[in-house]
Order: structure tokens, then sequence, then C-alpha cells
């Protein structure tokens, strides 16, 4: 039943105990990048998904959506609009606050860059509590952009990140240990 692409992909992405900090189980997608065959498939998996579902934004949260909805929002022919971390962008802006396991962040987006009615997929490399996708998919509601799903190419489980997103549907192809 599962995409016999998966397996490839999944030994793909490495690994690394105990960074940025200890306990912590580092899944790295920079290996993904470095085989040709598991990267397109990781996008042809996604594109397929997408294609005939009337998208026309593609938001890549900061900073490795930044690497996997580009060629995703190209293939389908949506815009890609970035989701940035604090003062990164320089034109006007929208913000939303989020938590943090310890304090808060922000995502902004820029004024403009979507209008409202459009139809929206939301990508990020991983989802672990959720926060973020959440902040995400708020950013957009507020402008009136109907949020079609989420994307991830690895889940945490164990986290329920999935919960917290509500009844907003969440696709990911692999799951993190
Ligand atoms: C990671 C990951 C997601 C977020 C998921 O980013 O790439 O963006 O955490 O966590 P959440 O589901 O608990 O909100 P990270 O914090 O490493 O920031 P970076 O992408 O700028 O490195």
């Amino acid at each position: 039943e599962k995409d016999p692409r998966i397996a490839r992909i999944s030994s793909a992405i490495r690994v690394i105990p105990n960074f940025p900090k200890p306990g912590i189980m580092f899944q790295d997608i920079t290996t993904l990048l470095l085989d040709t065959k598991a990267f397109k498939d990781t996008i042809d998996l996604f594109v397929e998904r997408y294609k005939d579902k009337n998208i026309s934004v593609v938001a890549g949260v900061e900073a490795r959506g930044f690497i996997f909805g580009p060629p995703i929002a190209i293939a389908i022919g949506a815009k890609f609009v970035p989701m940035r971390k604090p003062n990164k962008l320089p034109g006007e802006v929208i913000s939303e606050e989020y938590s943090l396991e310890y304090g808060t962040d922000k995502m902004e987006m820029h004024v403009g860059a979507v209008e409202p009615g459009e139809r929206a997929l939301v990508i990020d490399d991983l989802i672990a509590t959720g926060g973020t996708l959440c902040a995400a998919i708020k950013l957009l509601e507020r402008v009136g952009v109907d949020v079609v799903e989420c994307a991830c190419v690895i889940e945490l489980p164990e986290l329920k990140g999935r919960e917290r997103l509500g009844n907003k549907p969440l696709f990911v192809l692999v799951d993190g240990a």
C-alpha cells in the first residue's frame, strides 16, 4: 500500500542524536538533498498530490520549507510565499506570535503576497509540536486565504502536532524517530 519511493526517502534522512541539545534526535534533511533520486521523489510525491487541487499559493516555512516549497510551486503552477522569522522581510508584514518550549517566536508574511479567496498549501520539512504550522495557518487565514492542507516530509507522531492542527488536513511522507 505504501509507495515504494517512501523507503528510500526515509533512509536518506539522517538522524543526529543530541542536536541542537541533549535528548533531541535531529532529523537532518540535508542528506536527503544529496540523494538526487530521493530528493526528486520527495518533490514528485507532493506534486502528484497537489497538482490538480487548484492551489495558487505554496507557503513555505523558514528555513527548510524554503527548500521543498519552490520546486513544488513551480511544478503545480502556484506562487511561492515565504513565511519568515521576524525582521527579515523588507516590506510591510503581518505577524503572528506563537509559543515555543521556552518563550515565544514570531512568524511574518508580506502584506499583498496573497489575495483573499486564494487556495494555499503550507509546506515545511517537519512537524513536531505543530506550533509553527499553526502560526502559518493563522497568518494565511487572517488575510482570507483558504489553507487546503499542510504538508511535511517528516512527522514526529509522539509530539501530537497533528492534534494541534485540529481538523486541518496534514500530509506527511515519513515518521521520524
Ligand atoms: C523546526 C522545523 C519546523 C519546526 C517544527 O524548525 O523545521 O519549522 O521546527 O516544530 P513545531 O512543530 O514544534 O513548531 P527550527 O526550529 O529548527 O528552525 P529553523 O527551520 O529555522 O532551523
